[in-house]
């Protein structure tokens, strides 16, 4: 049977209006979940909301390097222990997101691996001098995710337990307080709470990207 497209308005009127109040009746203090980045790897929690260890940063982007960075005056330093050394990395889409809006997109994970220093020059080795990186001791961790942390960046540590597998024991973690990490970044990070000024590989990738949109304009 075949109905007149006369009749069928009054349907679809009814229907628009039922789908329009369906919209407007979603309580409107329900937060979005934040917009993420195709494929860009998120944190995960456990049931109760603690960071699951990350998995698989080690494919990231390494924007900065330390080694022996301390938060007191410490004086000469033992010239046979330079101190542990840092990698900071970022998840590529970021990384990219970062290089072309000069921002830090919601979800952004930074990850530093610490791993004490140990002296090049061992039996067998061609090294005469200089230090390499023990494996991972420990990672601290910041996430930027203004729905779930109020101060926008919420910072976490998992210390790592020699011998025992790090995927086996995915341990999970709560956020520090305030001040023990957010104040610190708050007051001396050049960028929207992070150390932009000892990360080169990034913003020199900015700084390129700004040039190259200035004379593309
Ligand atoms: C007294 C200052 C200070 C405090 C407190 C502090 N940090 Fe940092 N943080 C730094 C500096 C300086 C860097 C630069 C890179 C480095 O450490 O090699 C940094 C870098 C980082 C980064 C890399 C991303 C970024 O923001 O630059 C993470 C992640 C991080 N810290 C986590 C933590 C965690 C977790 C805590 C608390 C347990 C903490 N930080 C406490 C000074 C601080």
């Amino acid at each position: 049977m075949r109905y007149p497209v006369r009749k069928l308005w009054p349907g679809l009127l009814l229907a628009g209006i039922l789908v329009s109040a369906f919209i407007a009746a979603e309580p409107a203090t329900e937060k979005k979940p934040a917009e993420t980045l195709k494929g860009m790897a998120l944190p995960e929690y456990d049931k109760d909301g603690k960071l699951l260890r990350p998995t698989g940063f080690e494919k990231w982007v390494v924007v900065g390097t330390s080694i022996g960075l301390g938060y007191s005056d410490g004086g000469p330093r033992d010239p046979n222990d330079p101190g542990t050394f840092h990698n900071v990395y970022l998840q590529p889409q970021a990384f990219d997101h970062y290089v072309t809006t000069g921002k830090f997109p919601e979800q952004t994970v930074f990850i530093v691996t610490n791993n004490q220093s140990r002296p090049a020059k061992t039996k067998g080795t061609v090294s005469r001098s200089g230090f390499v990186a023990a494996p991972t001791s420990g990672l601290e961790i910041a996430i930027k995710d203004s729905n779930k942390y109020p101060d926008g960046w919420a910072y976490f540590m998992f210390h790592d337990q020699p011998g025992k597998s790090k995927s086996q024991t995915r341990t999970a973690e709560r956020a520090f307080e305030r001040k023990d990490c957010f104040d610190c970044h708050a007051e001396h990070a050049a960028n929207d709470n992070v150390f932009t000024q000892f990360y080169s590989v990034l913003t020199d990738a900015r700084e390129k990207q700004v040039a190259k949109d200035a004379t593309s304009k």
